[in-house]
């Protein structure tokens, strides 16, 4: 027989105690907050979906592991085992450790971007594009039409668009385009997953066109598992054989090492490009560290190279995949509007379809994610208009709320307490109100910004 239920493969071994909260309560550190989730403490956070990133628990190898770690300056035994786990991944010559993600993004655009330059990517995500324009060139997102529809289950909607990218490339040739990014899995566009096929085909482009492709590889593993259910013919690989075919196509990465490395810090930034390592490695110890630890301790590069090792397991992508799809199923069935089809790691409401009678620029994203932590003391991110608008009031194209998922941090009972908590405010939505911005900083102003809420 066929078992139907889907378990969590692992079984708890240290637990961490969840302080409750009233809504009288909640709606006072609401006020306190501004009505900014990211200004919240989080021990008055329920059930905490801000992010997947950081968030992860740990395993006990993971913990055995630090023990090992070699605090050494320079040379450290944890460097070298923590780049051969990392080589033999992705096969890249040169693997540079970073604090974590956004580090190797500085680094990377630091070196090789500059004004006048434009940095074409499925979907850039906010600290990559912020990093990428800091740097004088022009973060460009090509995401695929299919993208677009939010109901649409297109098993692929973080691909590339293949048209445009040639068309932009055409315009602006190699001079102009220090590299080609694909991020996978598309964090902004939905956690939505890039096929192979299309990085096939934007390899292919690239190396056409002499540009150099990267992968932003945060979350390649959900990436990875997704294209081994839904590709057609990719059904019987490996998932760590479909993975290394991924970095196979690409001449380096960055990687924040908080997502699918199933650690709390860290990152790096890997390249075949030995001139370009050079340059990268000096820059990193003006910023970062010396090469063999920049910015983590030898505890957490042992923690990276045992969480990589770990991640790639079939059942606990299996498990991992179908709880975000458990959570979208039953939205779905309850006519809630969600982006479609689940996504690697969170799942994401439509808030323009949640709350039509907030416009855009009343950020409906940021008045569902307060109202649902209002509820039942869950915190999301609004993933649109205060995320990608500017002070100018662009019209960001979609606004979303993510509840992003901790890896191996939480259970099927709080996955059903979320879907109490969303539909109770789903009943209710019409008391929802929206926002307007009162503060907020130059750049990635929804970590900061301060809301007044419209009568
Ligand atoms: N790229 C992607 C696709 C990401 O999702 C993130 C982080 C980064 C780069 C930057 O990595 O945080 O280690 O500096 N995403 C987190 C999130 C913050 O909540 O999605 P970092």
């Amino acid at each position: 027989m066929k078992v139907k239920t889907i378990i969590e493969p692992f079984r708890v071994k240290v637990v961490e105690p969840i302080r409750m909260t009233t809504r009288e309560e909640r709606a006072e550190i609401l006020e306190r907050a501004h009505h900014n989730l990211f200004l919240v403490k989080a021990e008055d956070v329920l059930i905490d979906l801000l992010t997947d990133s950081g968030t992860s628990a740990m395993s006990a190898l993971q913990w055995g592991a630090m023990f090992h770690g070699d605090e050494s300056y320079a040379g450290a035994r944890s460097y070298y085992r923590f780049e051969k786990v990392v080589r033999e991944l992705t096969g890249f010559e040169h693997i540079i450790p970073t604090h974590q993600g956004r580090a190797a993004e500085r680094i990377l655009f630091g070196v090789a971007a500059r004004e006048g330059m434009v940095v074409p990517n499925n979907t850039h995500f906010d600290t990559t594009g912020a990093n990428c324009e800091a740097s004088g060139a022009k973060a460009l997102d090509l995401p695929c039409a299919e993208s677009a529809d939010i109901s649409s289950d297109f098993p692929f909607k973080g691909n590339m668009d293949l048209a445009a990218l040639e068309r932009v490339v055409a315009e602006n040739g190699p001079q102009r385009i220090p590299m080609i990014m694909i991020t996978v899995t598309n964090n902004s566009g939905g956690g939505q997953p890039a096929s192979l096929e299309n990085m096939r085909a934007v390899a292919k482009i690239a190396k056409a066109a002499k540009i150099p492709l990267y992968l932003d590889a945060c979350r390649f593993a959900e990436n990875a598992y997704l294209i081994k259910e839904k590709e057609p013919g990719q059904g019987d690989r490996e998932v760590i054989d479909i993975a290394r075919e991924m970095f196979s196509l690409a001449d380096g990465c960055t990687m924040s090492a908080k997502k699918d490395a199933l650690v709390n810090i860290g990152g790096f930034v890997a390249t075949r490009d030995g001139e370009l390592a050079q340059s990268m490695r000096n820059l990193l110890i003006l910023t970062e560290g010396f090469t063999t630890y920049g910015g983590m301790a030898g505890r957490d590069l042992e923690a990276i190279a045992t969480g990589l090792q770990e991640i790639v397991d079939e059942d606990y992508l299996r498990y991992r995949l179908a709880s975000i799809r458990y959570v979208v199923d039953r939205l779905v069935a309850l006519g809630i509007p969600v982006l479609q089809p689940a996504g690697g790691h969170a799942i994401y409401l439509d808030a323009r379809g949640f709350l039509p009678h907030i416009p855009p620029r009343q950020f409906p994203g940021q008045a569902l994610s307060t109202a649902i932590y209002l509820e039942g003391g869950i915190r999301s991110v609004e993933v649109g208009q205060v995320m990608f608008g500017s002070d100018k009031e662009t019209l960001a194209p979609k606004d979303l709320v993510r509840m992003a998922m901790p890896r191996r941090v939480y259970t099927q009972s709080h996955m059903d307490y979320v879907l109490e908590i969303v539909e109770e405010v789903w009943r209710r939505r019409e008391e929802v109100r929206g926002y307007e911005i009162t503060y907020q900083a130059p750049m990635l102003r929804h970590f900061t910004a301060r809301f007044k809420q419209l009568g």
